[in-house]
């Protein structure tokens, strides 16, 4: 159990002198999204592919900000209604406002998180994630999302997979190509996870403003590292095949439970939902 400031046994956290060695020429993702957000934590590379991103589609930075805002109120309602106690965020980026550890954990202390991200700039902020409070817990695995043998056999070190696990998989999954087979591979994770479990995802749509979003997808391909796949609705639908959408449904994900009318209005291409296992 992780305690504040003390990293979980067993953590991959690197210490000041063994930080991982970055390839700050290319850009990548969780710096170009850092950007995006606001954020510091981004080299000159992430940002040009950034503004060429927000060149063709302006509303991306408001996207990034409608995905994370989603991000909030989907961990509110899986702590607060869905009765969720475990999470599992796979895709976690670098530690931004309101992080899922800090959403459950306010509402219930006793909420235990595991993180995972394959980008070594993530693994240098790990240490911000491991922050728990004392009732919970918080790890961090670095990993790759097409290996879920070995994420889920990390994450048991903190979950426990007879209880209901929230599997969490916002803005990562159009990093998986087709041939990926990014539909197994969620399969494989809910196969893991008990009746009572969710799913909760957003993902780049390629049928809302479908012509910006095409235009920046080719961008993105050009110069980041991680290559992207935008998806139709009833592509990202797929991924929740066999599993009990709650309300509203899959939908853009500034619709789904918004606060505030200014939620509710912000422009997102992003498509969300979230569903139980039965
Ligand atoms: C756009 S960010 C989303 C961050 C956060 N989930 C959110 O919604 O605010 C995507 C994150 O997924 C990570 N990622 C991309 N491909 C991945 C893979 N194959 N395995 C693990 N992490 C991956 C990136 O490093 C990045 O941190």
């Amino acid at each position: 159990m992780a305690s504040e400031g003390a990293p979980a046994v067993g953590a991959s956290v690197p210490t000041s002198g063994d930080a991982p060695a970055f390839d700050t020429s290319v850009a990548h993702v969780a710096r170009v999204y850092n950007y995006w957000l606001g954020g510091k934590d981004n080299f000159a590379a992430d940002r040009a592919a950034a503004e060429q991103a927000m060149a063709v589609y302006p509303d991306i930075a408001l996207s990034a900000r409608a995905n994370r805002a989603f991000l909030r109120r989907v961990v509110t309602y899986l702590v607060s209604q869905a009765g969720i106690r475990q999470f599992l965020d796979i895709g976690t980026g670098i530690p931004s406002a309101n992080n899922t550890h800090e959403v459950a954990q306010a509402i219930a202390p006793e909420s235990r998180i595991v993180y995972v991200d394959n980008d070594p700039v993530v693994l240098a902020h790990a240490r911000a994630l491991l922050t728990s409070t004392p009732a919970g817990a918080t790890d961090y695995i670095d990993a790759d999302l097409r290996r879920t043998e070995q994420i889920l056999a990390g994450a048991a070190g903190t979950l426990d997979f007879a209880q209901p696990v929230a599997i969490m998989l916002m803005a990562i999954l159009q990093h998986l190509s087709d041939e990926d087979d990014p539909v197994g591979v969620v399969a494989s994770l809910l196969a893991a996870v008990p009746a009572g479990s969710y799913l909760a995802l957003s993902h780049p749509a390629k049928d809302i403003e479908a012509e910006k979003m095409k235009a920046m997808a080719e961008r993105l391909n050009q110069m980041m590292a991680e290559k992207v796949t935008f998806r139709g609705q009833a592509e990202v639908a797929e991924f929740f095949t066999g599993l009990e959408l709650v309300e509203p449904g899959m939908i853009r994900v500034q619709h789904w439970r918004p606060d505030t009318d200014e939620e509710a209005n912000s422009p997102a291409a992003l498509w969300g939902g979230v569903a139980r296992k039965p």
